[in-house]
């Protein structure tokens, strides 16, 4: 229903970093942004949604240093690329900016003076690594070394890969600049800090204020409850960014003008279009202000951000809208499976709107992480909107533009259900408003169900090749396509572009505001096709192109597939494969003229078999028989100099004497599997 006074709306999404190419995950969160948006336009409300890059840091400045490009430079292609991009998903930003602007620079500055006026800035000395080759100071990511704990070389900067252990830079072993491979130092600086603590009623009163998701509120309240730290906003150059004034040489954080880009995207968005503008940042006015962003950024924008606003005077977020994670396949995006997959690769295959089809309907308003399924994708989209919404147009259009010159009948044959069908719109509104996208395209096609079954008990196809029923064909005909047009409506948040087909061939507007009665006595155009069904193999062509081979380490046996992808994680089928079970040593002996090794025999219950033990250096023979452990009971068996190996038994520890069999919990039985 039209509503009485439009709402003023403004709408953001994460600012994608100007450092790389769009991919699924980033464009998970603009779909959800833009249907969103689209859906609140299509409800007559004033509804803007701004974004731009995100430009500025020290990754930027060293790739572009790299391409051997200004940073300047390197943003502007990115910036086109990230255009490009977004525009073939159908993302319809109204303002698509940088950081690295006038106006940007003009809200830190507005900002940060105000911090400094209420006394939230702090200054004092820190000590930090520092490359005294490239003369710069060294974030965690940017310093690797060997893992204190587990001595796996090449480990960045605060965590380990290989073992998970968590330090400081400062504990790695052999730590060298990842930039230049210098030595680091440690070198002390002067940093600006925003002080939270000081807001600390603010931001408990702001996490109790039902503005975020339940969820998110709940893991902020950790940080309040841990007590609030300064929060350093300061980069000593060299650094892409913008100085601090009176500060030469510091630079702002770019997770401090990165949120600000919000306020100066709207306001270039506003110079250029005369869109009013300071309603929207103004405390107690009657705007609204939603920033939709990834679960991993929720301090910024969910404590820092409204920090910052409230401190400096201006409005804080109606609500923020945290979504979960995307995976592919129930993994992470992987480049070596080929689900690693660029905006671009997917549009040189798809058509976006499967895609954004797809999201909707796995979407809510959680902030459970979404999986893209590639084959229940495939079988999703061809059911759904292939094979249940566009059917319902393609099966009558034939029939009207063959036989009623594509006129729709005078009166309605069915009220009822076509006011059932409209009837439903405000339901389905409330789901988008709140979100839930998911329960939406549910609701969505389970009317399509009902109207295929509609057409299919009335069999038109039957009745147009009797002459007396020529009215019919036509009263059915109507019906479908006023059935067709509701559910249109509902969709083209999700899918504009099909939409936009279906808005030629109804010669209608599909906006839910003029979705009251149905189209009686009107002229249609002729017919085009929608949207054609997803082809499995488009999609396996995209993730072909988007494998990338890593190659095997040198003497690795060649396999069909790369046991562990490059984040180092290894599949469930591949872990699934190997048979650990609970073997009993019956017998341990030495092994004339090894060192190491320990011939033992172990019974799995039902067998025995044979394993060399390189644990000679921690146990006597004659303390291990009897006792339970572990073993690999599948492995090949492997011809060594002393005979047969059938296995391997697990064992934890540096090794020399420092070795530990691995013992299950009393109670478990020879040849019980380990789970
Ligand atoms: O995490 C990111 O990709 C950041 N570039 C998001 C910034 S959102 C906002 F604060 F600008
Ligand atoms: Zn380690």
């Amino acid at each position: 229903m039209p509503p009485t006074s439009p709402r003023k709306i403004l709408v953001t999404s994460a600012l994608p970093y100007a450092n790389g190419s769009l991919h699924l995950g980033h464009l998970l969160e603009q779909v959800q942004t833009d249907i969103w948006v689209r859906f609140q336009k299509s409800r007559g409300h004033d509804c803007l949604y701004v974004c731009a890059d995100d430009a500025h840091g020290t990754a930027i400045m060293l790739t572009a240093e790299k391409l051997g490009i200004s940073p300047e430079d390197q943003i502007a292609a990115i910036h086109t690329e990230h255009e490009r991009d977004s525009a073939g998903f159908l993302i319809g930003f109204d303002n698509f900016y940088t950081t690295h602007s006038a106006e940007n620079r003009f809200w830190c500055e507005h900002i940060y003076h105000h911090l400094q006026a209420n006394g939230h800035i702090a200054s004092r000395n820190i000590t930090q690594a520092f490359d005294p080759e490239k003369q710069l100071f060294l974030a965690d990511r940017f310093i690797k070394g060997t893992c204190p704990r587990c001595k796996t070389p090449d480990q960045y900067g605060d965590n380990c890969e290989a073992c998970g252990a968590t330090y400081s830079p400062a504990d790695l072993i052999d730590a060298v600049s990842a930039i230049s491979g210098a030595t680091p130092v440690q070198k002390e600086s002067t940093h600006f800090f925003f002080t939270l603590p000081a807001l600390e009623d603010m931001l408990r009163n702001w996490l109790d204020s039902d503005t975020l998701q339940p969820q998110v509120a709940n893991k902020l309240r950790e940080w309040t409850d841990a007590g609030l730290q300064e929060w350093d906003i300061s980069r000593d150059a060299p650094y892409f960014g913008f100085e601090i004034p009176g500060e030469p040489g510091k630079y702002f954080y770019v997770w401090l003008d990165a949120p600000i880009g919000y306020i100066a995207s709207f306001q270039n968005y506003c110079e250029r279009t005369g869109h009013p503008f300071e309603p929207y940042w103004r405390e107690g006015g009657d705007t609204e202000l939603y920033h939709f962003i990834g679960k991993d950024i929720i301090n910024f924008h969910g404590l820092f951000w409204p920090a910052m606003l409230h401190s400096a005077g201006l409005r804080t977020p109606t609500a923020i809208f945290a979504h979960g994670f995307l995976t592919v396949n129930g993994n992470k995006m992987s480049k070596s499976r080929g689900t690693f997959i660029k905006a671009g690769t997917y549009l040189e295959h798809l058509d976006p709107e499967y895609l954004r089809y797809y999201f909707a309907a796995k979407l809510s308003g959680s902030v459970d992480d979404i999986d893209l399924n590639l084959e229940d994708f495939v079988q999703r989209v061809n059911s759904d909107v292939v094979g249940k919404i566009v059917n319902i147009a393609s099966r009558c259009a034939g029939f009207l533009a063959r036989g009623f010159d594509n006129r729709l009948a005078t009166s309605c044959a069915e009220p009822e259900l076509v006011e059932h069908f409209i009837g439903r719109g405000d339901a389905i509104a409330g789901l988008y408003e709140a979100r839930e996208f998911n329960k939406a395209m549910r609701e969505i096609v389970a009317l399509a169900d009902r109207a295929n079954q509609y057409i299919d008990e009335k069999k038109p196809w039957v009745m147009a090749k009797q002459e007396d029923s020529q009215d019919e064909v036509l009263a059915v005909c109507s019906v479908g396509i006023n059935l067709f047009r509701a559910l249109m409506t509902y969709l083209k948040p999700v899918l504009p572009a099909m939409a936009a087909k279906a808005e030629r061939f109804l010669a209608c507007s599909l906006d839910w505001t003029v979705l009251q009665r149905p189209l009686l006595d009107h002229q249609l155009a002729p017919f085009e096709p929608l949207l054609t069904r997803v082809d499995k193999k488009q999609v396996e062509a995209m993730v072909e192109a988007s494998r990338e081979q890593t190659p095997p380490p040198a003497g690795a046996s060649p396999r069909a597939e790369a046991p562990v992808d490059e984040d180092g994680t290894i599949q469930f089928e591949d872990f699934a494969r190997v048979d650990l079970r609970v073997a009993e040593i019956v017998a341990a002996e030495h092994v004339e003229g090894a060192d190491k090794l320990l011939r033992l025999t172990l019974s799995l219950g039902d067998r025995q078999c044979q394993v060399f033990a390189g644990i000679k250096s921690a146990y006597q023979p004659e303390d291990l028989v009897g006792r339970l452990t572990v073993m690999v009971a599948n492995l090949a068996p492997r011809k060594m100099r002393f005979g047969i190996s059938e296995g391997m038994v697990l064992a934890a520890g540096p090794g020399g004497k420092e070795l530990y069999l691995l013992e299950p919990h009393a109670g478990a039985k020879p040849g019980m599997q380990v789970k």
